[in-house]
């Protein structure tokens, strides 16, 4: 395999990687910590691996920030994940200059009237950025994205019966973007949680014990070192 020689990378690297950010709630009990403070460390180490999956030149990062079913969390957590996200988009300016794009994923109506508005400006602000595509899935849910893009298709009036892969693929939230080639779980967990339910059909997988906020650069170049390795068949052969 060929390695590019300053820091190591392979040559191919996956278009875009997913990550199901893990392990917040455990890394802080370790610690003594609330719960709350784990999803804070949990959101730098999101900036720290958004910044770097950019200077390497991955093209999509697709982030699990908050699931459908997560709105069960006691309601002080789910506060803080809101509040974490809401600092994050008031600081979103900078996100011209680091040539980042950022998208929401997910049934966004759920969310405050304010968090929707600092949404659609981090959006519109980030638009023309050329670097890396940064999705933030947030009220997502892979089987709710599935059955919206039904509805949505049937309310246009399209012929439910004579329904393709394609049609159902452009109406997801991910419409226009290629599928995820490599899916990261951290924290020792071997689940897909309802994430990106269609699009993974082909996609690699690559778990480690770390814990999210512990989750580092190294930890991409692992798994990305991995992911080189693998011999992708898409059902046929070689
Ligand atoms: C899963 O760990 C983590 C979440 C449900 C929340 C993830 C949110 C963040 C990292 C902050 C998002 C902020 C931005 C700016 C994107 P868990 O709480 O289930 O951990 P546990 O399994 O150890 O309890």
């Amino acid at each position: 395999m060929l390695f590019k020689k300053r820091n190591k990378l392979p040559e191919i690297l996956p278009d875009h990687i997913a990550i199901i950010m893990d392990g917040n709630g455990r890394w802080a009990k370790k610690r003594g910590l609330p719960r709350t403070a784990g999803h804070s460390a949990g959101a730098k180490t999101f900036q720290n691996i958004a910044r770097y999956c950019n200077k390497i030149g991955i093209k999509y990062l697709t982030v699990y920030a908050f699931s459908t079913e997560n709105w069960k969390r006691p309601k002080d957590e789910v506060d803080a994940i809101m509040k974490l996200l809401h600092d994050y988009l008031v600081d979103s300016v900078n996100f011209k200059d680091e040539n980042i794009k950022v998208k929401f994923l997910g049934d966004l109506t759920r969310l405050s009237d304010e968090l929707n508005v600092l949404i659609a400006d981090a959006e519109n602000n980030s638009k023309d950025a050329t670097g890396l595509n940064l999705n933030i899935a947030l009220n997502y849910g892979g089987r709710d994205e599935i059955v919206n893009a039904v509805k949505k298709l049937a309310a246009s009036g399209a012929d439910l019966t004579a329904l393709t892969e394609q049609e159902l693929s452009d109406n997801l939230y991910t419409s226009g973007m290629p599928d995820p080639d490599l899916i990261i779980r951290p924290s020792g967990e071997y689940r897909l949680s309802n994430y990106l339910i269609w699009q993974s059909a082909y996609a690699e997988y690559w778990f480690t014990d770390t814990l999210w906020p512990d989750f580092s650069e190294k930890d991409i170049n692992e798994a990305v070192i991995s992911f080189a390795s693998r011999d992708r068949r898409y059902g046929g052969t070689k």
